[in-house]
């Protein structure tokens, strides 16, 4: 798995550009899982990471990061103890939908003698997590409120299901949409006695359009530093940093194959494509690619190529390091935190 730097410095201080003053940029780690690219965001100005799972949170608050937000449901003793231990060390967040949550994090951090902040997650048409409703989230803030040991901070509410909508308008008014539902529920909570400090949102191909809207604070974006072929279309203005480089084990007319496939390459959301060459996928084994070239190509047997993967996440999730390129050569070699079933990275 390479790491171009250049592209990712490049990638960080593009959206860092855009969140420099009024609303602030957290990016979310799970995309990279790794401390090194998330201090480079810090130094950047990013007042955080945001992460999917306890494990990756505590990897970053082990690493020097020192304000993170989990932004999902964190359900399991072990999980929630791990965050309560980490909250003695860092600002740690953490998303609810549902009192019972709460509650196991209110008897966690009692534990640890430490303090969750909270953001109530408010369902904006993901139909994934998050309250349904205004009143659903202004019932769970009065259960927060009760509890020792939380602070309620705010929402978070992510339109992911708006992120890969390849018209710019009907795009931007699905995360209107989204977002209007996001503000309702800060407007009852607010109306409830219960302001937003944080209201947080957004995705790479949304940051643009969520982060300048009255209300939101927060944007979430995390894939943009490394990007892949899913969301190459939406922002074109971030280029492809990390890539996995594969040979061609097999070569006949226009159909090449690669020694790349679902073991090593995410292909999530977007077929992944070969850097610099016009080819379609065809197909996908675990340990193939086979692509069709567009036009008879040089590449033969032997041959090495960079393959962009379709979607970023679930291909470093496949690899324990980045090698890290500058200029073209391998100069460090950067692990990948918290991956696979969560916790193998985790000291
Ligand atoms: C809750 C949440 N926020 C933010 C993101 C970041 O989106 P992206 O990778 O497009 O930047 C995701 C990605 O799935 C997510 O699940």
């Amino acid at each position: 798995m390479l790491l171009a730097i250049e592209a990712a410095e490049a990638n960080i201080a593009l959206m860092a550009g855009r969140f420099a003053g009024g609303t602030r940029l957290r990016p979310h780690g799970k995309s990279h899982k790794c401390a090194e690219l998330a201090h480079r965001q810090i130094r950047a100005g990013a007042i955080g990471l945001t992460t999917a799972t306890a494990w990756e949170a505590v990897a970053f608050v082990n690493r020097g990061i020192k304000d993170v937000l989990v932004a999902n449901q964190v359900v399991g003793a072990e999980k929630v103890a791990a965050l309560a231990a980490a909250a003695r060390e860092a600002r740690v967040t953490v998303a609810v939908d549902d009192a019972g949550h709460a509650r196991h994090l209110a008897e966690a951090a009692g534990r640890a003698g430490s303090t969750f902040g909270v953001l109530v997650e408010v369902d904006v048409g993901l139909a994934r997590c998050g309250v349904r409703t205004p009143e659903a989230a202004v019932q769970l803030a009065q259960a927060v409120a009760r509890l020792p040991g939380l602070a309620l901070r705010g929402v978070m509410g992510y339109e992911g299901h708006r992120a890969l909508e390849p018209d710019e308008k009907a795009r931007n008014e699905g995360i209107n949409a989204a977002m209007a539902r996001l503000i309702a529920a800060v407007e009852a909570l607010a109306a409830a006695g219960f302001p937003a400090a944080i209201v947080s949102a957004g995705g790479t191909s949304t940051a643009a359009v969520t982060g300048r809207l009255p209300g939101i604070t927060e944007i979430q974006a995390g894939s943009y530093v490394l990007m892949d072929n899913a969301r190459g279309p939406v922002t074109p203005e971030f280029q492809n940093a990390l890539t996995i480089l594969a040979t061609v084990v097999s070569r006949h007319d226009t159909t090449v194959v690669l020694d790349t496939g679902r073991k090593t390459i995410g292909l999530e959301m977007a077929a992944p494509a070969i850097a610099g060459v016009t080819a379609t996928l065809r197909r996908s084994g675990d340990e193939h690619l086979v692509f069709e070239l567009k036009e008879p190509g040089p590449l033969r047997v032997g041959d090495q190529v960079e393959v962009i993967p379709g979607y970023v996440p679930t291909t470093v999730n496949l690899h324990e390091a980045y090698l890290v390129m500058r200029g073209g050569v391998v100069v460090d070699v950067w692990p990948v935190l918290a991956r696979g079933a969560g916790n193998s990275w985790v000291p």
